[in-house]
């Protein structure tokens, strides 16, 4: 019979394979299997992306930082993309979704590849995935930031349901220069209300935790001041002071990271000399060392090598090594990292330590979105979540409350119920495309119920007559005489004008702002009918409306209001929904103006009509046509009661403003009340009025609600000149108003 082994026998031998196992593992080569430390859920985050960095390889790590574009019509990586994937050469990729598409790409990550670290699939969910929401411009019209979260979470659902694990939204350009086509992708001109909308629409993309299946990552672009490109032409040159940087266009990049965003895209400009892509100022002194912020960051499509293009990289080496150096982690499908990376590495240009670190902020947000422990989507869910009829309700409820009422002489609107012929006229009437704007995600043509469709509904087929008059671009008249006596003969007129979908968004800028062609020909043919009429305006900027605004009896303005465009322009033209909207960006009167937003500087000679060495055009007002927070309802408000209490504070004190708003008229309505501030001697310039609070209060006929606004160092704080935030002693001057002209005024003191 065999002796049992000694015990001391067996625990050595059991030390000896540990040791053999530990030293496999050890000299097999780097790159061939996950690190243990990533499967022990005991270790933190950072302890596995320790573990990461020790076993790849710098090809892999340099393919952590690779981002490419799947092929958009089937969201499906092609095979040389996929092969990419097995070699670990492949991090992450834009326009890739489809649960059965993102989850073949994943398996072959996650079977096929030998470190298996999961795929990242991001998308340009703007403004919904499947269901379209009003462009960001006309969400932001309704002055209702928990409208804006809703929609970025129904969003985020059709996204993650659909393979999605991150969004490039949402952008959050301030923008001053309605030429610049990408003044619809973002809050307007405003910086309040535009940080009030980047944090919400970051908690409704993320909510409190983005590894949920209901959610995705955000990203806040462009970083920055995209939107400040000279003469409103896209990607042009920027020239921003730090002060316009701190005081503009900062601050709705750090609601963004304050509401916990999980990335940020740069910019495609030349910022100040140095592109935002390369510009260490903008992506470590501020974004990393100042804020603290610990996500991601991505360029825009192809920004790397267009370094070149700007003239500060000479060849694909020095693109990458620039971007890399200044601190931006993944390049977007231009591949000059992933082609000159080693080389880089190996000639001390760029150091491994440093590719680390932006593969660490890569692999921090798979671990954030849970991709290493959920990676595959769930299948079966993605159609029922796609058709959720609730997401179509909630796109028609949001879509009306972000009409703007701009026009409504003697109570043109609402139609008369009564109503039993009507025309639904002009090149936007019936145009399903243009109703869903520009990045419609993966919105579908088929779904959008149109502004003819919307009165079909409620007058039937028979009680609807449809010309369109002339198509969106409008150069021809041949059709106008079809749209006339369609107009003839009904008891009023629904006039659809606008511009087409694609002249606004990027690469759209225009330098007029005019109705698109002859669409304000058709105008005039129509209103010479002598019938009722009132204009509906689908766009994607302020237009200059001359004629229309004088003329026109009514002007709704609609934005392109996504899927359920024609139900919600039916609800607010007859009444079920009383507009409510206020617009974030001015209306000029002409192009000239431009830049022209409510919060400017005084300048050292404000207009005065009775001075003609003041500040003004000899051509033209300088007023807008329509102004900053400027919007008309069914029924009429009045301000009353202002109360400024106490009168006097300290610099680190606070002020309680309060009005009542009061419901004048026979319907209920919104009605959005805002307070304006201006610290009127400082030691350097302030703006006439800068919004500092808002509230959209809904009353019924004849009901009357206190509106409270608080307002505290943060409101009224500056940056002096030695850069510090402080509030200074003085006199401030409060509006309660119902724009940026006029309200009720008040005042207090700061004390010394
Ligand atoms: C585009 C846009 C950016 C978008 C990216 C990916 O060029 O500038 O906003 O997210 O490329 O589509």
């Amino acid at each position: 019979m065999s002796r049992p082994v000694p015990f001391v026998v067996r625990i050595a031998l059991a030390a000896a394979l540990a040791a053999l196992l530990a030293l496999v593992l050890l000299l097999m080569p780097r790159g061939t299997s996950p690190p243990a430390i990533a499967q022990d859920p005991s270790t933190d985050v950072e302890a596995k992306i320790d573990g990461w960095l020790s076993r790849m390889t710098l090809e892999q790590k340099l393919g952590q930082l690779q981002q490419l574009d799947a092929d958009f019509p089937t969201g499906r990586l092609r095979d040389d993309q996929l092969q990419l994937v097995r070699e670990g050469r492949l991090g992450s990729t834009l326009n890739g979704r489809g649960a059965v598409p993102t989850n073949a790409a994943q398996r072959v990550a996650l079977e096929e590849s030998s470190l298996r670290i999961p795929l990242l699939f991001g998308f340009d969910v703007i403004h919904g995935y499947r269901t379209v929401f009003p462009v960001p411009l006309g969400e932001a019209s309704s002055w209702d930031p928990a409208a804006a979260e809703s929609s970025a979470a129904i969003a985020a659902q059709e996204a993650r349901a659909a393979g999605v694990h991150w969004t490039f939204a949402p952008m959050v350009d301030i923008a001053r220069d309605p030429r610049w086509g990408r003044v619809v992708e973002g809050a307007g001109e405003d910086v309040y209300l535009g940080s009030v909308f980047s944090a919400a629409r970051v908690r409704g993309f993320q909510g409190d935790d983005y590894s949920r299946p209901d959610r995705v990552a955000a990203t806040a672009k462009h970083w920055v001041g995209y939107g400040a490109a000279e003469a409103g032409r896209d990607y042009n040159t920027t020239d921003i002071s730090e002060r316009r940087l701190r005081e503009t266009y900062f601050p709705p990049f750090r609601a963004a990271v304050d509401a916990g965003v999980a990335s940020f895209m740069t910019s495609f400009n030349d910022l100040n000399g140095t592109p935002a892509t390369a510009n260490p100022f903008v992506l470590r002194d501020v974004l990393r060392d100042e804020w603290g912020f610990d996500g991601a960051v991505v360029s825009d499509y192809t920004a790397f090598r267009e370094l070149i293009n700007h003239g500060i990289a000479a060849d694909d080496a020095d693109a990458a090594q620039l971007a890399v150096n200044a601190g931006t982690d993944i390049e977007m499908v231009s591949r000059t990292l992933a082609e000159n990376g080693a080389r880089l590495v190996a000639d001390g240009r760029l150091s491994e330590a440093t590719i680390d670190d932006a593969v660490r902020h890569v692999l921090r947000l798979k671990y954030r979105l849970g991709l290493f422990d959920r990676p595959y989507v769930d299948a079966s869910r993605e159609a029922a979540v796609l058709s959720d009829p609730e997401h179509r309700r909630e796109a028609r409820r949001i879509a009306g409350r972000s009409m703007v009422l701009l026009k409504n002489d003697g109570g043109a609107l609402p139609l008369s119920r009564k109503l039993n012929k009507l025309a639904v006229v002009g090149p936007l009437a019936d145009s399903k495309l243009d109703m869903m704007g520009t990045w419609i995600g993966d919105g579908k043509e088929d779904d959008v119920v149109t502004v003819r469709e919307g009165f079909e509904q409620v007058l039937g087929r028979r009680g609807v007559r449809y010309a369109q008059g002339c198509d969106a671009v409008c150069r021809s008249s041949g059709g106008f005489g079809n749209a006339v006596a369609a107009v003839r003969s009904s008891q009023a007129a629904v006039v659809v004008l606008g511009e087409p979908w694609d002249w606004s968004g990027e690469a759209s800028s225009r330098s007029q702002l005019d109705l698109p062609g002859r669409q304000l020909q058709l105008l005039r043919a129509i209103a010479a009918t002598g019938k009722p009429y009132v204009v509906v305006l689908m766009n994607g900027r302020p237009l200059t409306l001359d004629w229309a605004a004088r003329h026109a009896p009514a002007i709704l303005e609609a934005w392109y209001p996504g899927t359920e465009a024609g139900n919600a322009v039916a609800d607010v033209l007859l009444g079920r929904v009383n507009p409510g909207g206020k617009l974030p960006m001015s209306f000029p009167r002409n192009v000239g103006q431009i830049p022209l937003h409510y919060d400017e500087k005084p300048t050292g000679r404000p207009f005065d009509p009775a001075n003609k060495y003041t500040s003004k055009y000899l051509d033209v007002d300088n007023t807008p046509q329509y102004p900053f927070g400027f919007g008309l309802s069914y029924t009429r408000f009045a301000l009353s009661g202002l109360t400024v209490t106490p009168n006097s504070i300290a610099p680190d004190g606070e002020v309680t403003v309060t009005a009542t708003v009061r419901n004048t008229g026979r319907v209920a309505g919104d009605e959005v009340v805002q307070l304006y501030v201006r610290d009127r001697v400082a030691s350097v310039t302030r703006p006439v009025r800068s919004l500092r609070g808002f509230e959209r209060v809904p009353l019924a006929a004849g009901q009357s609600r206190q509106v409270t606004f608080r307002l505290d160092h943060d409101d009224l704080s500056l940056i002096d000149n030695s850069g510090r935030e402080v509030v200074e002693p003085g006199a401030f001057t409060v509006w309660v108003s119902t724009s940026s002209v006029g309200g009720l005024q008040g005042s207090f003191t700061v004390t010394g």
